[in-house]
């Protein structure tokens, strides 16, 4: 595991922007894997800035988000679906057939059928979770629906301000997240200090999902 400390969160953003299109250049049909919460804003603005001078970046680019809630329409406002269209999508040239979202058990097969993901960013919960993968997951788990923990519903009860969070969710499995041929994890402020220790000790334990990327061979873990 390659470890990076940074300053601040705009360093944290610029270096994940620079190896998102860096990934991009080296491969222009690459396909990521791709994050969603507070993290990854930053990096998602520096990437759309940067395409916006280099219009070809996601021309030929596949995307795959790690998780979607359940139980609520594509176009809620507090979908990932929203949150991509509105910190990515609309403002890249990916054709958005390319841009797939987890609906069921059909994902592993498109993701297959796209090569399988080349690179994928994770962010990472405050309880060690990776996409929706709750402590106890295990690690061979694949993409599924998932209940919520109380934690997790918690952390994200900001985006449903009329208080009806969602309960479950369908995310990629670990197994899922460690055939990507690379990853990288962004772990950014105070809440995620303890997990950033804790998965910095090496015990590895499915009560601590994010330990399993310590069973990758080409892990990038950037902190600020
Ligand atoms: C959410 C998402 C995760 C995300 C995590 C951290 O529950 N499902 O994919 O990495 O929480 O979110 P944030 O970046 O907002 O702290």
């Amino acid at each position: 595991m390659n470890w990076e400390t940074v300053a601040d969160y705009a360093a944290l953003s610029q270096r994940a922007a620079e190896i998102l299109l860096a990934g991009i250049r080296r491969d222009p049909r690459l396909v990521l894997g791709l994050p969603t919460g507070r993290t990854p804003v930053g990096m998602y603005e520096r990437v759309v800035a940067a395409c916006a001078r280099e219009y070809h970046c996601f021309r030929d680019v596949a995307t795959f988000n790690l998780d979607e809630y359940a139980g609520i329409p594509r176009d809620h406002p507090g979908s990932y679906y929203t949150f991509m269209r509105e910190h990515l999508f609309d403002h890249i040239d990916i054709d958005p057939a390319n841009a797939h979202f987890p609906d069921g058990t059909a994902y592993e097969g498109q993701i297959a059928a796209a090569g399988g993901l080349g690179l994928t960013f994770l962010g990472l919960g405050g309880n060690g979770h990776i996409a929706f993968n709750e402590p106890g997951t295990p690690f061979t788990s694949r993409t599924r629906m998932v209940a919520l923990s109380e934690y997790t519903r918690a952390a994200n009860a900001s985006l449903f301000p009329d208080g009806r969070v969602p309960t479950h969710a369908i995310t990629m499995g670990i197994a899922t997240i460690l055939e990507s041929r690379e990853i990288v994890l962004l772990a950014v402020g105070p809440n995620k200090r303890a997990a950033i220790e804790r998965l910095r000790s090496g015990e590895v334990t499915e009560e601590f999902p994010a330990s399993a990327l310590w069973g990758h061979r080409n892990v990038h873990v950037i902190v600020a």
